[in-house]
């Protein structure tokens, strides 16, 4: 029997994963995090709502159990193709050389979108051109996955035959990505109302992420990403989220939407 938890002793994990995590728990989704927490607290063997409570302030890793339990890690490999086209058509072509180019993707969930992104570069990047990319999430379950690189063919399904044969190999009926596209990726836990763990980034993707987010906590991931990006960098968000004006970013008017670039300081 799954506990009944009363709108009180909600609001208590609600609060406490707003604050820390920035994480919004609004009417529509109190159900989840309900079910979340009473499949915690019963793995935990614990059936009061207060103990629990003292576990999770006592217990770094519970907390990192409770919050894989209520996060969406939903995520594609080529997730809105239309956007990694964009990266290849506009943005590629203003990397000008010199320096490794340094990517940011936070909010990477299960690794699909930071290999997609991987491919993308790899792709479309002179020979010579050197990336490197840095996918975080708060989720420890989805960062094993992603750290592990293996996938079900039909969690793979979007990635082209082309593409598998030049960065996957078999693993027993799975996709395994190469150690070729392994290499350029690696994940780090962080969470994105903190400081910045990438700075002067030339690309910082954070899809789908922000809608998760409360209002205040959007603004401190948003500058947060604005920190992290190099004067003239690019940030694209998810294709149904957008910034609010003032954010210190300017839109890119040329489809598909949704990518922004910090401006450059006017030259003297
Ligand atoms: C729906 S998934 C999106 C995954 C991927 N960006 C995509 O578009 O396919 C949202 C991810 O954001 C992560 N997330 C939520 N709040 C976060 C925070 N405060 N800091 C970092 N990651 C967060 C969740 O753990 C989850 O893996």
């Amino acid at each position: 029997m799954s506990y009944s938890f009363t709108s009180h002793e909600r609001d208590v994990f609600k609060d406490l994963l707003t604050e820390r995590f920035g994480l919004a728990f609004e009417e529509h989704r109190h159900r989840f995090l309900e079910s979340g927490l009473a499949g915690r607290m019963e793995d935990c063997g614990i059936d009061s709502a207060a103990a629990y409570r003292r576990r999770i302030e006592n217990d770094g890793d519970e907390l990192s159990r409770l919050i894989d339990a209520v996060t969406n890690n939903l995520s594609r490999f080529f997730r809105n193709r239309g956007q990694l086209q964009a990266v290849t058509d506009f943005i590629v072509p203003e990397f000008t050389g010199g320096r490794a180019i340094s990517v940011w993707v936070a909010g990477c969930a299960t690794g699909e979108e930071p290999y997609s992104l991987a491919m993308t570069l790899a792709d479309s990047l002179p020979e010579s051109a050197d990336f490197h990319i840095t996918a975080t999430d708060i989720s420890r379950r989805a960062l094993k996955i992603a750290l592990a690189g293996t996938y079900s063919p039909r969690r793979a399904r979007a990635v082209s035959e082309s593409a598998r044969t030049r960065y996957f190999s078999d693993d027993n009926g799975r996709l395994s990505v190469s150690a070729s596209l392994r290499r350029r990726v690696s994940f780090v836990e962080h969470n994105v109302i903190e400081a910045p763990v990438v700075h002067d980034a030339d690309l910082v993707l954070c899809r789908n992420v922000l809608t998760y987010l409360a209002p205040q906590a959007r603004r401190a991931a948003i500058r947060t990403l604005r920190e992290s990006i190099a004067a003239g960098g690019f940030l694209i968000i998810g294709n149904s989220e957008t910034l609010p004006r003032g954010s210190g970013f300017n839109a890119i008017t040329t489809p598909p939407a949704r990518i922004y670039r910090r401006p450059c300081p006017p030259s003297e």
